[in-house]
């Protein structure tokens, strides 16, 4: 509207007011703030706002692990009008061999399947707080590769990690007991070994047999109880939580009736395994379909569909920190969008492996393009936006007052006086102080529902005195 000569402009949507378009939105968006700041909240709009603007051609998958956040998007990706697209995947009222899913796909096989699982075998340890030597990992990884090969020879497409941890669990642990009538007639792993070896089809699957069949009968063996016993119970840690309804039911059905392909054509998948209702497996479940879906994203040879993984707690979602840089630096071309929020910097490195993992966080954290920050009471990050965004010079005017005596001139009186000393100094000082973020405004009621964060955009300055962030707010929906 033009009226006096005064131009009003009227954003269309959130995205228009923070200035990001759909291409920004493939170089990934992070909401950070404490809990109760708004992280959820302009998440949502954000969400709602994307999906509208790229109507079927955006695909997304919801990660949730609140039990209350599986409604929430819902009803956002009803706000956006786009419903007829939405797919609801509760544990147990769908299925998904992810197993055979790693299997069968491009380039998949054992050492990837394995790969899938160390990485779970990794989150879980993490949020233990424990670390694993190498020594043991490649001997479980080992392990594992093993037993999927077994167990793929012989059931293909068909095979679940039921039977991988079956194959495992009925090794044999001594020599004397391989020949024996019992083993042969009563071990699964026997009775996979033989359907597998019978159903060879060419010199590579014979070669990967050969190997397989060589660890799991003889070095395994050989390597004394203790390391054995330590190999299987870390081996099987990761199958353990799948085994139990009604996460067993999903995972360990022959058949799937959801692939990660769905969310690259444009499906808006909410995937609805909340921790309090489904314990570690939700979380894994979480990762393992994330990580797959990345992947298939990044095979994908002439994307038309950009697809946007919602993982609003990144801290319980996140498994192999190195991978996640390598495949967000990778995807933008990919068409695969990554929206996370997380509460501090500190939350996100203990759950990438601690203080270990300093590197690791700047480096999943630098690829997010458009951060907002929301108010925030940790220090660390506080302090990190304000030291990234640098200083700038300010004039600061002191004045002192002359402690002389002064008889009372009225001249003096009426022109003002020189009892006063001013100076200006120039100073440097935070463009940002990190006090700021302590009073930015978190939403309800209160605050007339609307959220304070600032926006920083790599290579995007704002305002006349070039600052890397501006502020911005939201109001709640
Ligand atoms: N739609 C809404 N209307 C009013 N208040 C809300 C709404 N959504 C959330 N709130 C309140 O706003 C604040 C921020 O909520 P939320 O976005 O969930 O924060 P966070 O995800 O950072 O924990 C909370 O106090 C919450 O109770
Ligand atoms: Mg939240």
């Amino acid at each position: 509207m033009n009226w006096f000569g005064f131009t009003f402009w009227k954003a269309r949507d959130s995205l228009d007011l923070l200035g990001i378009s759909l291409e920004d939105v493939c170089s990934h968006i992070f909401a950070i703030g404490g809990t109760g700041s708004g992280k959820t909240s302009v998440l949502k709009i954000l969400l709602r706002d994307i999906l509208r603007r790229g109507g079927p051609n955006i695909g997304c998958l919801w990660c949730c692990v609140k039990p209350d956040e599986a409604a929430n998007a819902c009803r956002v990706i009803e706000l956006a009008g786009a419903q007829d697209r939405l797919l609801i995947l509760v544990p147990g009222e769908f299925t998904y061999n992810f197993l055979s899913f790693e299997l069968t796909r491009q380039n998949g096989s054992p050492t990837t399947a394995t790969q899938l699982l160390q990485d779970l075998n990794n989150q879980l340890s993490q949020s233990k707080g424990e670390h694993q030597d190498s020594f043991w990992a490649n001997l479980y990884a080992m392990l594992l590769t093993c037993c999927i090969t077994i167990a793929w020879l012989s059931k293909r497409e068909k095979v679940t990690i039921e039977d991988v941890y079956r194959v495992m669990l009925s090794l044999p642990a001594a020599f004397a007991q391989v020949a024996s009538t019992e083993f042969q007639s009563s071990s699964y792993a026997f009775q996979l070994l033989q359907l597998a070896e019978n159903g060879i089809r060419n010199a590579g699957e014979m070669r990967q047999y050969k190997q397989s069949a060589s660890f799991l009968l003889s070095e395994f063996i050989q390597i004394g109880s203790k390391a054995r016993g330590a190999a299987i119970s870390e081996g099987s840690a990761v199958l353990v939580p799948f085994l139990n309804s009604p996460m067993y039911e999903t995972v360990c059905a022959e058949h799937s009736t959801f692939s990660p392909e769905m969310a690259l054509d444009g499906a808006c998948v909410v995937l609805a395994a909340p921790i309090m209702s489904h314990g570690p497996a939700g979380m894994l479940l979480q990762s393992i379909v994330t990580t797959q879906l990345s992947e298939a994203a990044l095979r994908r040879l002439n994307p038309q569909t950009t697809t946007i993984v919602v993982r609003d707690e990144l801290q319980m979602l996140i498994n192999n920190p190195a991978k996640e840089a390598m495949i967000q630096s990778v995807s933008r071309s990919q068409r695969l969008a990554f929206v996370s929020g997380c509460q501090s910097l500190p939350t996100l490195q203990s759950a990438m492996g601690g203080n270990q993992a300093e590197q690791e966080l700047h480096s999943v954290f630098a690829n997010y393009s458009t951060k907002l920050i929301l108010s925030n009471h940790c220090a660390r990050t506080n302090d990190y936006f304000s030291q990234s965004w640098g200083q700038h010079r300010e004039d600061f005017v002191s004045v002192s007052e002359t402690k002389e005596e002064e008889k009372f001139d009225l001249l003096n009186f009426l022109m003002g006086n020189d009892r006063f000393l001013f100076s200006v100094s120039e100073q440097m000082a935070p463009r940002c102080p990190p006090e700021r973020f302590l009073s930015l405004r978190r939403g309800g009621p209160h605050n007339k529902l609307l959220v304070d964060f600032f926006l920083s955009q790599a290579g995007r300055t704002y305002g006349p005195q070039g600052d890397p962030f501006t502020l911005k707010t939201l109001r709640q929906i």
